[in-house]
């Protein structure tokens, strides 16, 4: 019998190495465009248990942030240490998509939903790959260097919030790429090393959709529910988000993913101001 698509999503959390993480994510975002495209052999939303916290390698160590060695980005080995820790925020987005599948299939949903966060997850597998990739002809490879802890952490606070959960992973966190990726893109221009520029284009351009798929889904909870998106938007980051909104913000890419100005701007300034 078919698994269903909750069953496949816990599988993929349930795999602790990332090439293998990556590879079974990539067959299975296969396998449901397919039975999307054809219909003939539908796969069922379904319903699963996926695990408090998804299985992951030995290595990388996991330290809290303010443990993790700092390197300076303008030599070798700052290049490799940023390289490193785009990895691993990108392994923890393959989970964090698949988990919101598996964790919130029985939420009754326009199918497109689930089509949107298996795309997310697909190229997350893709980002951790090509961070990998870039890795290994540095001559580093994911896991050498101590990576920060606590990145499940949003997971973990909103598992039975979804609205929680939109405003605090896509909107906030996948926004916050939006702002800091150009800069990095620069970092490796500056470095002449063109296939890291290239992988981090092929991103940089795809977080976008991952942040408008949270704007998207966010709105039609709360248009469901006949909710002002904004003013729950800002309690629950109050709510989830430890740390604070740092600009400069992205306001051209941000629009684009359809967060406006004022969803962010309110709660940048509360941190200034403290
Ligand atoms: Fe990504
Ligand atoms: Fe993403």
């Amino acid at each position: 019998m078919t698994r269903t698509l909750a069953q496949m999503a816990t599988d993929v959390l349930l795999t602790a190495d990332g090439r293998e993480k990556t590879a079974l994510s990539h067959k299975y975002a296969a396998l449901w465009r397919a039975s999307r495209a054809d219909g003939a052999k539908p796969i069922d939303v379904g319903t699963a248990n996926p695990p408090l916290r998804p299985a992951r390698p030995a290595k990388p160590e996991l330290l809290s942030p303010r443990d993790v060695p700092k390197r300076k980005p303008g030599t070798p080995e700052g290049r490799i240490a940023i390289l490193h820790a785009i990895a691993h925020i990108e392994l923890n987005a393959v989970d964090l998509h698949w988990d919101l599948i598996a964790r919130f299939s029985h939420v009754p949903f326009p199918i497109g939903f689930f089509d949107d966060w298996v795309r997310a997850a697909d190229e997350e597998s893709k980002h951790y790959n090509l961070m990998c990739d870039r890795l290994e002809a540095h001559g580093s490879y994911y896991g050498a260097l101590p990576a920060h802890a606590g990145m499940w952490q949003a997971a973990e606070d909103t598992i039975d919030d979804l609205m929680g959960r939109l405003a605090v992973v896509p909107m906030v966190l996948e926004a916050r790429g939006l702002d800091v990726t150009p800069g990095m893109i620069k970092l490796f221009q500056q470095a002449k090393d063109k296939d890291t520029v290239a992988a981090l284009d092929v991103i940089y351009a795809e977080e976008v959709g991952h942040v408008s798929y949270g704007s998207k889904w966010f709105h039609f909870l709360c248009g469901r529910e006949n909710i002002d998106p904004k003013p729950v938007f800002h309690a629950l980051v109050r709510k989830y988000f430890h740390g604070g909104l740092k600009p400069p913000f992205n306001d051209e890419k941000r629009a684009e993913a359809g967060i406006p100005p004022d969803f962010y701007w309110p709660l940048a300034d509360e941190i200034t101001k403290r």
